[in-house]
């Protein structure tokens, strides 16, 4: 198992290309279950997480091949119908393949996730959605059995705006006979993306992005070649590191528009922020203000870039008030930060954080994957050479994170742990 390795005080500087969406890949590559032959997709993170998707879609007898970044999914042997526990445990988002194997075999064994760092992570409301449409369920030896002998058209209303749920009942609905309206359903764009190819593939999709999505289910669909969007929550971490560690950065490929609120906030704590379409600026010279935000569904603040800004804010002039309305147990990294000498108090879903001077180094663990670029991200601006280890989490959601951050002038590296992993 690997660590890394961080110096603090380094300013960054140059120039960084973000990769495509982690949490529009995997979906994508799970629609292509829907359409029989050769789905291209192009785009794709060379990270841990796609690999387990790729290893998920070849057990269900599913062929992929990459080129780079592009990789191509052959369904024409994909016959099967179970995922396994050994690749659910490894990444929950597997679940989402739930939907495609019901529309295309009317039939799904998956494995039941369990839960994580971050909190219960339930899929009620991804079951309640496929119940209202016909299918059937029961749970044996930690499998959960589905079978919709025939898939309807309904109208669901999610109570609350989840995205893996949204995701995983558009891609069962498209397949569906008649309309299925799809009421407080998450917005992401990674959801747009999603259903941006699905329609190229031949569904009928109505108010992707927006709270009521209609669906209007069709009988066959077509594989396609398709980009994924730039990943707005990497774009987002490393706007927060240039931020931490002082410097100006320009984070190529990333839109502005899908990080608005985000790149509001970072003005907010004193940054300086231009965006056009082949990207964002972002420059910092002083420590930052302190700010208070929450965390929503999109277009809310994302949940995934809580950690980061926690991180930047442990060195603020004053003091910052956090809300996480997303996940119930989202501060577990908080005394890993506490370690490195930051002030942060949580009472339940709030964290007030206390701005110090300067975070100095010290061993700290990364516990998931935005828990860990947020380690990185203080490590950058503490006194010292910071030890992080269980890296393995950082490389289900970020590619060469390391060496990107060096290319920007960051004191960075990893090296082999002499320590066994810890979940
Ligand atoms: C997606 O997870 C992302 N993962 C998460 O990113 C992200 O944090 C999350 O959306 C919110 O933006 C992927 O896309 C692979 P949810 P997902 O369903 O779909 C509750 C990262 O670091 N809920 O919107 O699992 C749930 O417990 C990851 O990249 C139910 O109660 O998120 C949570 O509190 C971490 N019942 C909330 O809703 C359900 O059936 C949001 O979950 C479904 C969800």
């Amino acid at each position: 198992m690997d660590r890394l390795i961080v110096t603090g005080g380094r300013r960054l500087s140059g120039t960084v290309r973000v990769n495509g969406a982690k949490n529009s890949a995997l979906k994508l590559m799970a629609a292509a279950l829907l359409a029989e032959g050769e789905t291209v997709i192009e785009n794709v993170p060379h990270i841990a997480d796609c690999l387990t998707m790729a290893e998920v879609l070849e057990g269900l007898g599913a062929g992929l091949s990459w080129d780079g970044t592009t990789l191509t999914v052959s369904t024409q042997g994909a016959h099967g119908v179970e995922t396994p526990y050994e690749l659910v445990s490894q990444m929950r988002a597997s679940i989402v393949v739930l939907g495609p194997l019901l529309a295309r075999h009317r039939r799904a064994m998956v494995a039941m996730p369990g839960g994580c760092n971050i909190g219960s992570r339930k899929i009620d409301l991804h079951l309640k959605g496929f119940e209202r449409m016909g299918a059937h369920f029961s749970y044996e030896h930690g499998f959960l059995n589905a079978t919709a002998p025939s898939l309807r058209g309904a109208m669901i209303s999610l109570d609350f705006p989840s995205v893996g749920a949204t995701e995983n009942i558009l891609m069962a609905a498209v397949a569906a006979s008649g309309t299925t309206v799809i009421e407080n359903a998450a917005r992401e764009p990674e959801i747009q993306d999603l259903a941006a190819m699905l329609v190229q593939m031949g569904a009928k999709i109505d108010g992707a992005g927006t709270t009521t999505i209609e669906i209007h289910g069709v009988d066959g669909f077509l594989p396609v070649r398709h980009r994924v969007i730039p990943d707005r929550i990497e774009a987002g971490t490393f706007a927060v590191a240039a931020c931490a560690a002082g410097g100006a950065i320009s984070i190529e490929s990333a839109r502005a528009e899908h990080m608005d609120l985000v790149l509001d906030k970072l003005v907010e704590a004193g940054a300086g922020i231009t965006g056009d379409d082949r990207g964002v600026r972002v420059a910092m010279a002083e420590r930052p203000n302190p700010i208070d935000f929450v965390t929503l569904p999109y277009p809310g603040f994302p949940t995934d870039l809580q950690p980061q800004m926690m991180a930047l804010l442990s060195t603020a002039r004053g003091t910052s008030i956090l809300t996480e309305n997303v996940f119930e147990s989202r501060f577990m990294f908080v005394d890993e930060l506490n370690r490195m000498g930051a002030d942060i108090r949580t009472e339940g879903h709030h964290a007030v954080i206390r701005g110090v001077e300067r975070l100095s180094a010290a061993p700290v663990r990364a516990l998931d994957i935005r828990a860990g670029a947020a380690m990185v991200i203080a490590a950058l601006t503490a006194d010292g050479a910071t030890e992080i280890s269980n890296i393995h989490h950082v490389d289900r959601g970020y590619e060469d994170l390391e060496g990107r951050l060096a290319s920007l002038g960051a004191e960075i590296r990893r090296e082999p742990s002499p320590w066994p992993a810890a979940h």
